[in-house]
């Protein structure tokens, strides 16, 4: 299985997942009526649906979690697990209404307790310090890999169970049922509690990628570790940032992550490729990116036999498995006709003229009886046809019964052009020591408007990009140079999630160059 990064409404996709495929989820939904979540979030599309389905209170974010979660039920294995990240303004609702009655009762393992430290404004009530996480299993045999914890060799002086054996260290007896006693150490650290201190992302984190509600790569290693293995299958339905499928990814899961914010999936994207070592591919595992609209310029340049099928098969048919040779039938419809591919635009009409007679030659008894029943005899797919083309199709039709019906492809899949890009560069200063303070300004350009910008200082194409700056609104930034070539990349994200992306070499000497 590849694995597969998604936008869009998570419902709609979790549908289309196979029974009992999944290992384990892990959902961190947006929390019911968290006023400042939909402030930060920038995403129009996000704050929309907020608005609008919890306007009806907690009994429509319960109703609109739980179709979610039944359909999350149905994807996991009898062995798998669900953790689901929540707080105080829904959590007792979710236990009760929700997981209690979709999972049975003896199923609940643990309510776990995140507990950070951050600092709140006075108010008259104490502060809110920890978040909720349900674990769920899907039946009674399920993974549980034991995870323990540091316990300082010093804390058997504080707890009185402790005793010193004749070379000082630190034991006590533990109890099993139906066994002896054993010795156990405090060098073998304790057994991980329902409480768990994890620090949260502030605004000086190293892993801060300047997503709102961004989780812990700890906290999610900890529950990964836990309750899958290598190779296991993680779901997660509202990805975010990607913080799951980054740590399912350095742990060696595979993953499916769902979101339907364009920010959210390709900042993943941006992430993800991130941790991606080209050089020793610790992290290099593939994975497929679905969006709502496909690139143009990407569809028109791939492998010509590879498009062909491909497109034959969202067009719902059979594309012949072998290259060339069927004089010019790339494959079969749905219903069966004739299919011929062009990955061009203005097909001419000799292409309709030619076809008419491939056609026939190919399957003679189904032309016939196709021309008898007034149905199509072929389909012929291409970006878009000419006014030859088009004529000569409805003479056909129109005097010998023949139907050949013309299919741009942007009526079987969603196509757009991606954003363009402009980068301008100016100096602001210099210091004695040679280094200049540049002025980046980026402006994109696109029909669906632009999402954000994302800036890559020290560019290397064999690397790939990695960005240092993810997410950036305005496409302005500033930045110092030393003397010398540097590569400097900016890419553009639109609504539609489609990229452009602009590189610059910069020479710094004594004045600033932009070199091509
Ligand atoms: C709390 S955030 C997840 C944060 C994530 N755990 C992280 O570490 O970055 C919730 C996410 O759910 C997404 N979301 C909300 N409703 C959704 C839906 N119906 N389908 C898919 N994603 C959705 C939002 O776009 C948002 O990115």
């Amino acid at each position: 299985m590849v694995n597969k990064l998604i936008l869009g409404d998570n419902f709609e996709i979790l549908k289309t997942l196979e029974t009992e495929s999944v290992d384990l989820i892990y959902l961190d939904p947006p929390f019911f009526s968290n006023r400042n979540y939909e402030v930060i979030w920038g995403d129009e599309g996000e704050v929309r649906s907020f608005q609008d389905r919890w306007a009806g209170g907690i009994d429509h974010y319960i109703a609109w979690l739980k179709e979610r979660v039944i359909e999350m039920h149905r994807a996991l294995k009898p062995t798998g697990s669900i953790f689901l990240h929540c707080d105080w303004h829904a959590s007792h609702y979710i236990k009760v209404e929700l997981l209690a009655t979709l999972f049975k009762k003896n199923n609940f393992q643990n309510e776990i307790i995140w507990s950070y430290k951050r600092y709140t404004a006075i108010s008259k009530k104490f502060q809110n310090l920890h978040d909720t996480i349900f674990w769920y299993t899907k039946g009674s045999a399920y993974i549980f890999n034991e995870d323990r914890e540091e316990y300082g060799e010093n804390s058997g002086k504080m707890d009185s169970h402790y005793k010193q054996d004749e070379d000082g260290r630190w034991y006590r007896w533990q109890k099993r049922k139906n066994q002896e006693p054993y010795k156990i150490y405090l060098s073998e650290g304790k057994r991980v509690g329902d409480v768990w201190d994890i620090p949260i992302i502030n605004s000086s984190s190293k892993e801060r990628i300047g997503y709102p509600t961004q989780k812990p790569m700890a906290l999610l290693e900890r529950i990964i570790k836990c309750a899958s293995n290598k190779g296991d299958l993680i779901l997660d339905p509202f990805v975010g940032g990607g913080t799951t499928l980054a740590v399912a990814d350095k742990l060696d899961r595979k993953w499916i992550g769902i979101d339907q914010s364009v920010q959210a999936v390709k900042v993943t994207e941006l992430r993800l490729n991130q941790q991606t070592d080209l050089f020793t591919s610790i992290y290099a595992n593939s994975y497929t990116l679905q969006l709502h609209k496909y690139d143009y310029d990407v569809l028109r340049s791939k492998d010509a036999f590879e498009f062909e099928r491909w497109i034959i098969g969202q067009f719902g048919g059979a594309p012949h498995s072998k290259k060339g040779g069927d004089a010019g039938v790339d494959g079969a419809a749905a219903d069966g006709a004739p299919v011929q591919v062009k990955r061009t635009e203005s097909v001419g009409v000799n292409v309709v003229k030619n076809f008419s007679v491939s056609a026939k030659q190919f399957d003679k008894a189904r032309f016939d009886k196709s021309v008898k029943a007034g149905k199509p005899v072929g389909y012929i797919i291409a970006f878009s046809f000419g006014k030859g083309a088009v004529q000569e199709a409805a003479r056909l039709k129109n005097q010998e019964n023949i139907i050949i019906e013309l299919v741009p492809v942007d009526t079987i899949i969603p196509v757009s052009k991606k954003p363009s890009i402009k980068l301008e560069v100016n100096e602001l200063s210099r210091d004695a020591s040679g280094i200049r303070e540049i002025e980046l300004i980026a402006s994109g350009q696109s029909e669906a408007g632009i999402e954000f910008y994302s800036w890559d200082f020290d560019y290397n194409s064999e690397n790939g990009f990695k960005a240092g700056v993810m997410i950036d609104r305005s496409g302005y930034q500033t930045a110092k140079f030393k003397a010398g070539l540097h590569a400097v990349a900016v890419k553009v994200v639109d609504n539609d999630g489609l990229e452009n992306i602009e590189t610059i070499k910069l020479k710094v000497n004594g004045t600033v160059e932009r070199t091509v």
